[in-house]
């Protein structure tokens, strides 16, 4: 809600009164032609009292104040009320736009989290791109932000590909991330043949988790080149994520006897087939068999849940958040469900806990983006290959194109599939990163042939007014994107701010024009250039000042 509107909406209010206390429904108007908000307050009250809305309208818009805000309301059809407010009202709002204060309040954002030994893959791209685009929203509404990237390096894994190592008498330091990958494939295939490579594999994890010096020395290595590999990707991405936010799973290790030890103290485990569980009510497989947390495995080892539970109680306890989100698959949603569930149960968790869960990324034929032959897409190929279809524009290139498939991610409701599809990306036209980087390029052109701008003083072409009320809207769409943590709406909302511009310079011309329309016309598009920036800033996109 943007401070016009909760001014609107209180005014509204108070003239209703009378009637009782009410929601003054006030919402912008869906056609020019009713203002700039409307409310149908006066059907909902004539609604309940059985009198006519009309008459209830005309004695809202009586005991209304707004004459230093709004032109004299008007009453429209079977009773709404619409407001138009007055150009200087609107001047007003776009010179002065809102700010946050701090709020805080700690929010703790889990995302990325690629895994040690294994390509970073699109899966990977979109937590990154999403996590990144919510941490630069929550930090402008006013939040501390911290981030952690839980990545993947802890587990039973190491124990197998250190084991093939040794036997395979080679040095730890001779392999890259490729080598890693093909590496942990031989004793995968290894483990499964031969029990005695898998018994000793396992002493291997053994040794890991309880810190002998030489296997974790290897293990460290596998992390340190998995980590450089990931780091690359993040330098082509560009996004927020330092090394210092990598709080991998490895971290909670000494943690994990404790979790065991007091969810035992509290009844919460069972013991099934030598693995050490919680049953919750309420989770069940699709054949009503209770679904477990496997807190310990049968054979000693912690996994996945139980390292996600030390990372609450990390987080709760240490980080102290107020709030914790997760930018993961929406595959984990159950994973998630009972890892909160527990969590409260445990009573290590009082603070909301939310998994933003994101759709799959598609390949052209419609299925999960998969190489020809059913690999998976590694995360730099196709980066690069966004930089390349951009390259006929020379020095932006790189921003336009990764600029393009963050966009792509970012501007379609996050719960969604969608197809990877570069020339749509790219494209000049239509709800497209590119789009909204040349909308803001174009502007600055235009500011660097014009004085600096001052204030806007005049609003008197609707084009003009369209967009100004779009301007004062900047600071309620952020706010709920931080609460949604949907930053589709922040696509959404900056589309119309480009598109209600494109009108503005059919029908209003800026340079061309003279004396104070030509100055304030100039200091609309600042304003204008200002909220593009400022936009894409936050999702984590560019905006070269020429294209
Ligand atoms: N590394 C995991 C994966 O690639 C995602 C981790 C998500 N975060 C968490 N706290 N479990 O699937």
């Amino acid at each position: 809600m943007s401070a016009l509107h909760s001014v609107l909406s209180q005014r509204i209010q108070a003239a209703a009164a009378a009637f009782g206390t009410y929601d003054p429904e006030l919402r912008s108007s869906t056609k020019p032609e009713f203002g700039h908000y409307q409310t149908n307050l006066a059907l909902r009250i004539g609604n309940e009292l059985k009198q006519p809305p009309r008459e209830i309208a005309a004695r809202l818009v009586s005991e209304l104040q707004l004459d230093d805000l709004c032109e004299p309301p008007e009453i429209a059809g079977p009773g709404f009320i619409n407001l138009t407010l007055l150009p200087q009202t609107l001047a007003a709002a776009v010179n002065n736009p809102e700010t946050f204060e701090s709020k805080n309040q700690k929010v703790v954002v889990d995302y990325s989290q690629p895994n040690v030994a294994k390509q970073m893959h699109v899966g990977h791209l979109r937590s990154t791109v999403i996590g990144d685009a919510l941490c630069n929203v929550l930090t402008f509404a006013g939040y501390d932000v911290i981030r952690q990237n839980h990545v993947g390096d802890w587990g039973t894994q190491y124990g197998m590909m250190i084991e093939q190592l040794l036997e395979e008498g080679i040095a730890a330091e001779s392999l890259d991330l490729e080598g890693l990958q093909q590496l942990y494939e031989r004793s995968r295939k290894h483990f499964d043949a031969d029990g005695n490579f898998a018994d000793k594999a396992r002493l291997r994890v053994v040794a890991l988790q309880s810190g002998d010096p030489e296997t974790r020395a290897m293990w460290r290595h596998m992390v340190e080149v998995s980590l450089n590999e990931f780091d690359k990707v993040y330098e082509l991405l560009g996004t927020g994520l330092q090394r210092t936010d990598v709080v991998g799973e490895s971290a909670y290790n000494d943690d994990l006897p404790q979790v065991v030890e007091e969810l035992d103290k509290q009844g919460l485990l069972t013991e099934s087939d030598g693995a050490l569980c919680a049953f919750l009510p309420g989770f069940q497989g699709r054949d009503g068999s209770p679904l477990p947390v496997i807190v310990r495995k049968s054979d000693g080892g912690f996994g996945y849940s139980a390292t996600d539970l030390a990372a609450v109680r990390h987080r709760v306890n240490t980080l102290h958040a107020d709030r914790i989100v997760y930018v993961v698959d929406h595959r984990q949603a159950l994973h998630f469900d009972m890892i909160f569930t527990l969590a409260r149960t445990a009573g290590w968790l009082d603070v909301p806990a939310e998994h933003v869960s994101f759709g799959t990324v598609l390949g052209p034929n419609g299925k999960p983006f998969k190489t020809r032959e059913g690999g998976t897409v590694k995360l730099v190929d196709l980066l690069n290959s966004a930089v390349q279809r951009a390259s006929d524009r020379e020095s932006t290139a790189r921003a336009v194109g990764i600029g393009a498939v963050k966009y792509a991610d970012l501007s379609s409701d996050r719960g969604n599939d969608y197809v990877f599809d570069l020339d749509r990306m790219v494209a000049m036209t239509g709800n497209t990163g590119p789009y909204l980087q040349y909308a803001h390029a174009r502007l600055t052109r235009l500011l660097s042939k014009a004085p600096q701008a001052t204030e806007v003083t005049q609003l008197t072409e609707p084009a003009e007014q369209r967009l100004a009320l779009l301007l004062t809207g900047f600071a309620a769409t952020v706010e709920q994107v931080a609460e949604t943590l949907q930053p589709h709406r922040l696509c959404t909302y900056l589309y119309a701010v480009a598109s209600a511009l494109s009108v503005f310079y059919e029908q209003c011309s800026v340079l061309s024009s003279a004396g104070e329309t030509r100055a304030s016309r100039i200091a609309l598009c600042a304003a204008t250039r200002k909220v593009l920036q400022d936009g894409l800033g936050l999702l984590g996109i560019e905006a070269p000042d020429a294209m």
